[in-house]
C-alpha cells in the first residue's frame, strides 16, 4: 500500500477529499479488514454441527464436589447421546433426559427454550438441578432460559469476559475454572490427543452456592487422557 496520497502528505496526515480519496480510503479499509466479520447465524430449533460436540467424563467429575447437598435429581435438558446423563448417574443422580434430537438416551423429545413450554416435573422437583453443556450457538438462551425458570443449574460453556458473562455473573451466576481445557469429543467421534479445543471452557453455576464468583479446580492431564 502506498501510504503517501495525493497532496503529498503520508496518511493519516492527509486531509481528506470526498471527491478525489474514496478508492484510496477503499484500499485502506481492504488491508486493514482483511477476513470479513461474520457472526454465524442461531438456530434455537435446528442443532448446527458445531452444537452436537459431547462431553468427556472428567468434566463432568471437575463439577460433583460442587453440586449443593440437597440435590439428586438433575434434568440433563441437551443430553445428546447420554454422555453426562451416564456420568451423573454414575455418581448416583436421578437423570431426566431431554432433547431437541432424537435419540435412544433421551426420554423426552423438548426444545429447553421454547418459552411457552414448561415440563410438568419443574414444579414439584424441589431437589433438582439442570445440568448440561448446551448447544454452543445458542448458549445464552439456555442460560436466560434457566435462570427464568428459576432453578439451580450448572452449564458448561466456553470462558470469556464478553457482556453477557459479565451480566450472568451479575446475576448471581458462578464459575468453576478447570486449570486445563476441555477437549470436547467431536460429532465425528474424535476425542483425547486427537481433539484439542479452540478455547477455554467453565462451569457456569446458579444457585450451586460457591460462595466467590471464581472458584480454581485441578484438571490432570492424566486425567484428561484416561477419564474420558
Ligand atoms: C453440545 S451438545 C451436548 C450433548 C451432551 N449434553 C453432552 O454434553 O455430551 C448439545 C445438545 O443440545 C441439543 N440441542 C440443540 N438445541 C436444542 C434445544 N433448543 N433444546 C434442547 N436441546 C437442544 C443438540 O441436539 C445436542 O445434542
Amino acid at each position: 500500500m502506498n501510504n503517501e496520497l495525493e497532496g503529498g502528505q503520508p496518511w493519516p496526515f492527509h486531509k481528506f477529499n470526498e471527491n478525489t480519496d474514496s478508492r484510496v480510503v477503499d484500499d485502506l479499509t481492504y488491508n486493514i479488514r482483511v477476513k470479513p466479520i461474520t457472526t454465524a447465524p442461531k438456530t434455537p430449533t435446528i442443532p448446527q454441527g458445531r452444537d452436537t460436540f459431547e462431553t468427556p467424563n472428567y468434566a463432568v467429575d471437575l463439577l460433583i464436589p460442587f453440586i449443593p447437598k440437597n440435590i439428586d435429581f438433575v434434568w440433563e435438558c441437551a443430553a445428546g447421546s447420554g454422555k453426562i446423563v451416564n456420568r451423573l448417574k454414575h455418581h448416583g443422580y436421578g437423570v431426566y433426559a431431554t432433547d431437541i434430537r432424537q435419540n435412544s438416551g433421551i426420554d423426552l423429545i423438548w426444545n429447553f427454550v421454547d418459552p411457552t413450554a414448561v415440563p410438568m416435573f419443574i414444579n414439584y422437583m424441589r431437589n433438582m438441578a439442570i445440568i448440561t453443556n448446551p448447544p454452543y450457538s445458542v448458549k445464552e438462551l439456555f442460560i436466560n432460559r434457566a435462570l427464568e425458570m428459576d432453578c439451580p443449574f450448572a452449564f458448561l460453556i466456553n470462558a470469556d469476559y464478553s457482556g453477557l458473562q459479565i451480566n450472568w455473573i451479575k446475576k448471581g451466576c458462578e464459575k468453576i475454572i478447570p486449570n486445563r481445557r476441555i477437549d470436547f469429543i467431536t460429532p465425528t467421534g474424535r476425542q483425547g490427543k486427537t481433539s484439542a479445543s479452540q478455547f477455554h471452557s467453565i462451569w457456569l453455576t446458579h444457585g450451586f452456592n460457591l460462595g466467590r464468583t471464581e472458584t480454581f479446580v485441578e484438571l490432570s492431564l492424566k486425567e484428561k487422557k484416561e477419564n474420558i
